[in-house]
């Protein structure tokens, strides 16, 4: 590496200590150049941070294919045992800022990227298998009610529990989140999940559904609130260090990969909604099948470059797998790649880590920061008579039968079941499990006005008595001082 300071234009840098002035103690001279040079840059380095999950750490890594699901799937990914292929992941946690701690009590984002023959394939998932709620109109309300108060600059519990207990289908994800899972020990120490319900599409043009799953091979493990809190005192970026630093002792996190099939037949008849995302499939109705494994190996050279540049987006499919119509996915599907937009510009698909590593051939030009090329003398139109790039049909889709009128149909009034499932995961937890549950809800809860938590309480007695009765009384424990 050379030794030589330049201008960002390449020209030699004769001065980096003293500004140009008019006399030892005069004023400046605008011709300081370089000082303007790095006064300039330097108003221009922050770009927006990611409007939710703006705290992460990335990582680079291979996936391999361990079982055989090409009777399902024609993706190329899959197509092989043994087949390889690049990824990198973002992990996250969700309602902070780029500044955040990470030890907190939130959802985590398990982002993976995998750079396949046939384009990048983004599994834009979370640590839970389910949300808050299954119409995407409520994300922009979901976001207000966790960010800061508009008018205290706060975090506000107050604001967080009155939007949730005005869902009650949030019931589910909010059970998960303040059971003892809430706070992993990083990001190592959790599962993953693509959460929504996809298609597998395969060579006979068959669709089957699908829900993919990371299990985790280091072992879940968790903090306690209190433990957290010890975490956060002494050091706010654990996730951070502790991906970072395992990485670079060699210390490889794996995670495997596993689907759950569901058939066309299937979801029409299964016994709720199969594209809600407020719910799970059962694993007795739906077994797990085990496809392969992630390893994350090796860290990246420049944060910025490629943890904070790197964008995900759930539109980011390949052929073999595609959408269902579960509404939250279905505006996933125009929200990211949006919001790289904004965020990085049109052509943020030509930064290296979100760069697919196949040819790309396509008649979009031009835009903020083209860096490539551009496709030099390559007509941008189609059709033509040169032999450009012509389309690929045997790619096509199968048909999807859709039905329906036209309306902003009541997701309610479809399956408004939304107390079982939570209801079942207490009745699955140990009493110790139970406990904690109840406790760190009083904790989270706490100073929030009284008809919401009843709210809250009343949600909880619907999924099962012992839940509401546990959590009143480790209110009224929090209250007393007890906990
Ligand atoms: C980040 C929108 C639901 C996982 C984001 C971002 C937006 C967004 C705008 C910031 C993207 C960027 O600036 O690059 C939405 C909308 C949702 C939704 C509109 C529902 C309608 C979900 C769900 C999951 C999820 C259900 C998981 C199953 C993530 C993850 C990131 C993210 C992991 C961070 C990606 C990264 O590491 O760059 N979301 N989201 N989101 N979201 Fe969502």
């Amino acid at each position: 590496m050379s030794h030589r300071l330049t201008t960002a234009a390449g020209a030699p840098v004769a001065n980096n200590q003293d500004s140009l002035t008019a006399g030892p103690r005069g004023p400046m001279l605008l011709q300081d150049l370089w000082h303007l040079e790095k006064l300039a840059h330097f108003h221009r380095e922050v770009i927006p941070e990611r409007r939710m999950h703006a705290k992460g750490s990335g990582a680079y890594g291979t996936f391999t294919v361990t079982g055989d699901i090409t009777r399902y799937t024609r993706a190329k990914v899959f197509s092989q045992i043994g087949k390889q292929t690049e990824l990198f992941v973002r992990f996250s946690t969700v309602a902070g800022e780029r500044g955040a701690a990470d030890a907190e009590r939130d959802i985590r984002g398990f982002a993976v990227k995998m750079y396949t023959e046939e384009g990048n394939w983004d599994l834009v998932g979370n640590n839970t298998p389910v949300f808050f709620f299954r119409d995407p109109l409520k994300f922009p309300d979901l976001n207000k009610a966790v960010k800061r108060d508009p008018h205290t600059n706060l975090r506000s519990p107050e604001n967080n529990w009155d939007f949730w207990t005005g869902l009650p289908e949030a019931l589910h994800q909010i059970t998960i989140v303040m059971s003892d899972r809430g706070i992993p020990r990083g990001y190592r120490h959790m599962h993953g999940f693509g959460s929504h319900t996809y298609s597998l599409i395969n060579q006979a043009g068959e669709r089957h559904y699908v829900k993919f799953h990371w299990v985790c091979q280091q072992g879940i493990e968790n903090l306690s609130d209190q433990e957290a809190a010890a975490v956060v005192a002494g050091d706010r970026e654990s996730s951070q260090r502790d991906l970072l630093e395992a990485i670079d002792r060699g210390d490889f996190p794996k995670w495997k990969l596993c689907v759950q099939i569901m058939t066309e037949e299937e979801a029409q008849t299964y016994r709720f909604h199969p594209f809600d995302l407020t719910k799970v499939w059962s694993k007795k109705d739906f077994p797990l099948i085990e496809v392969g494994v992630m390893e994350l190996n090796r860290n990246p050279e420049n944060y910025y470059a490629e943890v904070e540049q790197a964008s995900f987006a759930p539109s980011n499919l390949v052929p073999g797998i595609g959408p269902s119509p579960d509404r939250m996915l279905q505006s996933r599907l125009f929200s990211y790649a949006d919001a790289a937009r904004y965020r990085l510009g049109v052509n943020h698909h030509q930064i290296p880590v979100n760069a697919p590593r196949c040819p790309v051939n396509h008649y979009h030009r031009d835009g903020a920061m083209r860096v490539d090329g551009n496709f030099g003398r390559t007509i941008a139109y189609e059709p033509n008579t040169r032999g450009a790039w012509q389309e690929q049909p045997e790619y096509a889709e199968p048909v999807e039968k859709l039905y329906g009128d036209a309306s902003r149909w009541n997701y309610r009034e479809d399956d408004s079941d939304y107390f079982t499932q939570p209801g079942d995961l207490f009745r699955l937890m140990t009493p110790e499990k139970q406990r904690l549950l109840c406790e760190n809800t009083a904790r989270n809860i706490a100073g929030v006005s009284q008809h919401i938590v009843d709210k809250h309480i009343a949600h909880c007695t619907q999924a099962d008595p012992a839940y509401g009765a546990g959590v009143a009384d480790a209110i009224a424990r929090q209250r007393a001082g007890q906990l």
